[in-house]
């Protein structure tokens, strides 16, 4: 495994991130169970991952819950990263809601702590932007806290470079987290040339754009979870069939490393200038092994040029 410096922090984080996600399960996946997911951190762990990804709304807390369970007796060799600015009044996706004031902040940092079995969190990112709440204030929540020792750094997440400037006025963030995979590529016009000459760390969230890049899926797929919905990604739709046109010539590229596609997309976002770690969202130990082929070898500049057509032809 290969770690890089997060950012200006102490953080070492391994270049591939365990994304806990998927682990949540419900109302966004479906999963293969606890014992399985339980397995997956263990497998993540053996194989040097030491950089764990969740959220409190991930399955409402559940997958704050596990990796606490599971997370528990390495917590000194782990960094845990969770987020804030997320509520919700039911367990439902349209129940959810954006909230960064200093209250729910507050409230939310000691749940996590709760569900994570711990008693500091490494690395603590606002989700989304809350644009009725002054970014101000949800800084000077942050730094509170990190003043008593209950977070470590901050770090956002979907934020542009505008609410990233307005946020470094009030103190320090050592990450950006933004959709970035070989599909979803937005984040390379202005938040990564910023982030680059700022020293802010990048973690990459979808990096198989949510399984498109893993070349399981078709033109023909129609998906059951959140991805069918529409909320957020390209999972329907023109963009999406043309998505599946790229990921089958990539595929080809892939073969001939005899690699598959997921690992070359990994290892594609891993060569961009920036990236720190690539959180994969994953469920089975399996799965954990698989995304490890990823890492400790390169794509020539030849293919590098050839997947860059390929990326940038039109619909
Ligand atoms: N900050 C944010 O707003 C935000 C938003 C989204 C995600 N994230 C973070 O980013 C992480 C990853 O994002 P993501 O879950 O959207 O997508 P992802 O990592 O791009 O893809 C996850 C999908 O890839 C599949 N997969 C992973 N490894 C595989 C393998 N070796 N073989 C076959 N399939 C494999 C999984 O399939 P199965 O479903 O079949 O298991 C899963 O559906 C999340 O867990 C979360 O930590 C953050």
């Amino acid at each position: 495994m290969e770690y890089r410096q997060l950012g200006k922090s102490d953080l070492n984080v391994s270049v591939i991130g365990y994304g806990a996600w998927g682990i949540g399960g419900e109302p966004f996946w479906s999963t293969e169970g606890e014992t399985s997911s339980i397995r997956s951190i263990e497998k993540a762990i053996d194989l040097g991952i030491n950089f764990y990804d969740t959220a409190p709304v991930y399955g409402f807390g559940y997958s704050e819950e596990l990796l606490g369970k599971a997370l528990q007796s390495k917590r000194k060799d782990v960094i845990i990263a969770t987020k804030c600015g997320l509520v919700w009044k039911k367990e439902e996706l349209k129940a959810i809601r954006k909230r960064a004031t200093r209250e729910s902040i507050l409230e939310e940092i000691e749940l996590s702590l709760k569900r994570l079995c711990t008693d500091y969190i490494d690395l603590y990112q606002v989700h989304w932007p809350d644009e009725d709440t002054p970014i101000e204030e949800t800084m000077n929540t942050l730094l509170q806290a990190q003043k008593e020792g209950k977070i470590r750094y901050i770090g956002v997440s979907n934020y542009s470079v505008a609410q990233i400037e307005e946020s470094l006025k009030f103190g320090q963030i050592v990450s950006l987290q933004p959709m970035y995979s070989m599909l979803e590529r937005d984040v390379e016009q202005d938040r990564l040339p910023f982030c680059i000459e700022n020293e802010i760390g990048i973690i990459c969230y979808s990096p198989l754009a949510s399984g498109v890049l893993t070349g399981k899926y078709d033109e023909n797929t129609k998906f059951k979870d959140w991805r069918g919905q529409g909320i957020i990604g390209n999972f329907t739709g023109e963009v999406y069939v043309s998505h599946i046109k790229k990921v089958k010539k990539i595929a080809e590229i892939a073969q001939k490393y005899e690699k598959t596609l997921a690992q070359l997309a990994i290892n594609w976002l891993l060569h961009q200038q920036g990236v720190s770690t690539a959180i994969v969202g994953v469920k089975t130990p399996d799965q954990v092994e698989q995304n490890m082929g990823a890492v400790g070898w390169e794509i020539s500049n030849n293919d590098l040029k050839g997947i860059s057509g390929i990326l940038e032809e039109g619909c």
